[in-house]
């Protein structure tokens, strides 16, 4: 073999043992964290990301521990909707500390990493899958019940990538707004995660119905019953409707917790709702691991 041929070869074997480290390492990171669930949506803007925040903090207010990843590279916003915007994340021997959010929410968002506000995030293919892998592996996330990823918009490479990095998740919950065109795209998402092998939790209709603040007429803006009528057609759970909300959108551009400040709200309560089904899911898929162990037969050694 030639000095050039030996070279690369041994680089290729650096970066292969390198990636293999790297993997093991978000293996054992994650492995401390029981619960991890994906949110994604067919297509962006139905609200994924105040989905995202708004079920941590529910989750949170029931006593959980709970971290947000949020994994969207080019328009990460759980730092904003958090009032956590413009954090560093400390570094330290073990790796990266997430930074702390509402009522101890563990944080971690490309959006820390970032130098300024405007600056987007030029990475391109394979580079960006390198940077992601090693940013995962790298965080030391501790134990906790609940991890909430917050997913890029669509069903492209890189929801698809970061899914595929992220070890033995519990499932993804799919976000859409009831009209008919964003139910072709739930299709979409349902047919995504079933090629991943990962669980539909189910479909929570976001921006579902308005009631004026004003004369209490209620208004289907973007219709209402899309989301429960595409659950029903593609055979998954369906989770709840979130109206629309003025004060949702205030409380995510001001960086408030929105359950806290509003417990009494439609809308928080169906935040509480939609947690009461992800407990029963992921207290049935704990029964479900633990009667396939019990039944793996037992090396008598
Ligand atoms: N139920 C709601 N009531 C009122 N406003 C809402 C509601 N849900 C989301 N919004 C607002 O709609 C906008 C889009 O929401 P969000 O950023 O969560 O969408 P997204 O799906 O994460 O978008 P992207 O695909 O760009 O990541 C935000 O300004 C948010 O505050
Ligand atoms: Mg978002």
């Amino acid at each position: 073999m030639s000095e050039t041929k030996r070279n690369q070869f041994n680089k290729r074997e650096d970066l292969r043992k390198e990636r293999l480290e790297q993997e093991r390492r978000l293996k054992e990171r994650m492995g401390k964290v029981k619960h991890k669930i994906a949110v994604i949506s067919g297509k962006g803007g139905v609200g994924k990301s105040v989905t995202t925040a708004n079920l941590a903090m529910a989750l949170r207010w029931k006593g959980y521990s709970v971290g947000v990843l949020d994994a969207d590279i080019h328009g990460p916003s759980i730092p904003k909707m958090f009032g956590i915007h413009g954090q560093r994340l400390q570094a330290g021997p073990p790796g990266i500390f997430p930074a702390t959010g509402p009522m101890g929410i563990k944080v971690v968002s490309i959006d820390f990493l970032l130098p300024s506000e405007e600056a987007p995030v030029i990475w391109r293919g394979p580079l960006k899958m390198a940077a992601i892998r090693q940013f995962l592996s790298d965080i030391v996330w501790g134990p906790l019940d609940f991890l909430l990823i917050d997913l890029p918009p669509g069903t492209g490479d890189e929801p698809l990538s970061v899914i595929q990095l992220l070890p033995e998740m519990d499932g993804v919950i799919i976000v859409t707004i009831p009209s008919e065109v964003s139910q072709i795209v739930v299709k979409k998402a349902v047919v995504f995660a079933q090629k991943l092998n990962v669980p539909v939790i189910g479909i929570i209709e976001n921006m579902s119905g308005f009631v004026c603040p004003k004369c209490g007429a209620e208004i289907d803006i973007f219709r209402s019953g899309g989301g429960e009528k595409i659950a029903r057609e593609l055979l998954v759970p369906f989770l709840g409707k979130i109206p629309i909300d003025p004060e949702i959108c205030k409380a995510s551009d001001e960086g408030t917790p929105f359950v806290i400040r509003h417990p009494d709200s439609p809308s928080t309560k169906a935040f509480i709702n939609i947690v009461e089904k992800i407990e029963k899911f992921v207290r049935e898929r704990e029964k479900l691991t633990k009667t396939q162990v019990d039944r793996e037969p037992k090396d008598e050694g």
